[in-house]
């Protein structure tokens, strides 16, 4: 309460004097105005939390200056003064955007109450509005982070596919963060007013994700005592999410097929064909082209989905991106700590299997294990600390006395890697203990194209 500032606007100085010695020894600090006009003149200058305006004043009234102040400052709280028994006046002044009104004489303490109420009033208005802007923050603050070439990339194809209906397919291990750009394809979309609704395949068993899916009729199986709406139906005009697709069994693969090829479908146990405008965003950790090779995704779908693929590269393919989240993450955390040279160096040097989801937990449990201004190398599990020298075995190669040229073993061993691998790229990078991003780089270099299959 203290160091609050009221205004207080009235014509006569003794009514002014006693209102400033009764709310000063409230603490409050008191500026007086003796006209309407003068008080819209100092407004701006004192910018007072209340104003306490008396209804009657030559010149301007006190119902005309409330207008004017409203419309300056709207959401200022103001108190009006008026005179005994004109019940007309007082409605008047509420309706013009008072927040209270005395009728004179009052006494002060009834002045005191309505004065701390009104500024209450104005406080739970603040405590909305800071909310809000936490719960904007919230929300801006689950953007993307990165900078690499890579996922600069990947802002590229989403801002560009935003602008189209196109079925997208997000691929990348778990927790690279295959739901954010799934989002964001939605975002940047014009359909970012619609929902954004979200399933995950994998969590629910087939008949139910069917019946999730598509939605039913009342009496379509037991338990089925009302009709239900499906995901798809909700997404209309949206973004519909299929998270973990990679895991649908091969019944519901042909039912999103159809639903793919035609944009219609109908309720389980209903005869009605429904139509429904949905872009879909397909996301999954699985090797598509592996599953179709073993035959557990079906070939037509995966070109269906596979209109414009996206894969969010592993976190160990973009350690430059690591300084930028571990900021994000201690922001997002609300802690002033920073990372110390060293603990950084941990987290750089180490493979994050887990990728952006293991750095997360990694931050968050650094920032509840550590004490004082920096995280240090102790605050990191046991994993992150005792991080080998990267790499494998040595290589059983000795170098001849005549020399080689080391870009031809590189392309030699390249090409044995495709050729184990099938052409598998994920898989020849592995057997050569890179990235498939330098895989292809290296291929590039070397002119190998063969038939590419990604992954
Ligand atoms: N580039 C990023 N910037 C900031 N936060 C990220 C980024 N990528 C991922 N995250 C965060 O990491 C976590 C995992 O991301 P997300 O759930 O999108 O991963 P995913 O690929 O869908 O994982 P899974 O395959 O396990 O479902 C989330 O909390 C997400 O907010
Ligand atoms: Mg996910």
């Amino acid at each position: 309460m203290p160091n609050e500032k009221l205004l207080i606007v009235d014509d006569e100085k003794n009514m002014r004097t006693v209102l400033r010695r009764a709310l000063s020894a409230e603490g409050y600090e008191v500026f007086e105005a003796a006209t309407g006009k003068e008080a819209l003149d100092v407004l701006t200058d004192v910018m007072p939390d209340l104003i306490v305006m008396d209804q009657k004043m030559p010149e301007m009234d006190g119902l005309t200056a409330l207008k004017k102040v409203k419309r300056l400052l709207p959401s200022l709280p103001v108190v009006i003064l008026t005179a005994h028994g004109n019940v007309q006046s007082a409605v008047e002044a509420v309706r013009a955007g008072a927040t209270e009104y005395l009728t004179k004489p009052f006494d002060l303490d009834e002045l005191k109450l309505v004065v701390s109420k009104a500024l209450g009033v104005r406080d739970l208005f603040r405590e909305v509005d800071t909310l809000r802007a936490e719960l904007k923050r919230e929300y801006d603050l689950a953007t993307i982070v990165g900078q690499s070439d890579q996922m600069r990339d990947i802002y590229d194809v989403v801002k560009k596919v935003a602008t189209t209906n196109a079925t997208v397919m997000v691929y990348g291990e778990s927790g690279t963060g295959k739901e954010l750009v799934a989002r964001a394809v939605h975002e940047y979309s014009r359909r970012s007013k619609k929902p954004f609704i979200q399933v995950s395949c994998a969590a629910l068993p087939e008949t139910l994700l069917e019946s999730e899916l598509f939605g039913y009729e009342k009496g379509a199986f037991t338990g089925a005592n009302t009709a239900k709406k499906g995901r798809f139906e909700l997404a209309d005009g949206g973004t519909l999410f299929l998270d973990e697709i990679g895991d649908i069994s091969p019944a519901i693969q042909v039912k999103l097929l159809r639903v793919l090829q035609e944009k219609t479908f109908e309720h389980l146990g209903g005869t009605k064909t429904i139509k429904v405008d949905v872009r879909i965003v397909g996301a999954t950790n699985r090797d598509l082209q592996e599953a179709i090779a073993d035959g557990t995704f079906r070939e037509d779908l995966y070109y269906r989905l596979n209109v414009v693929p996206i894969t969010v590269p592993p976190l160990r393919d973009r350690k430059e991106d690591i300084p930028l989240l571990v900021a994000h993450f201690l922001e997002k955390l609300g802690s002033k700590r920073k990372m110390s040279k060293e603990a950084m160096a941990r987290l750089v040097a180490y493979g994050w299997p887990g990728n952006i989801r293991e750095l997360e937990n990694t931050i968050e449990r650094a920032v509840i294990l550590g004490s004082g201004d920096v995280i240090l190398p102790e605050h990191l599990p046991a994993e992150l600390r005792a991080e080998p020298v990267p790499g494998g075995p040595p290589v059983p190669i000795e170098l001849p006395s005549e020399g080689i040229v080391l870009e031809n073993l590189e392309k030699d061993l390249l090409e044995q890697a495709l050729r184990r691998a099938g052409s598998n790229q994920t898989k020849a990078a592995k057997l050569l203990g890179i990235s498939r991003h330098e895989l292809l780089y290296r291929m590039e270099k070397f002119g190998l194209h063969g038939p590419a299959k990604r992954s």
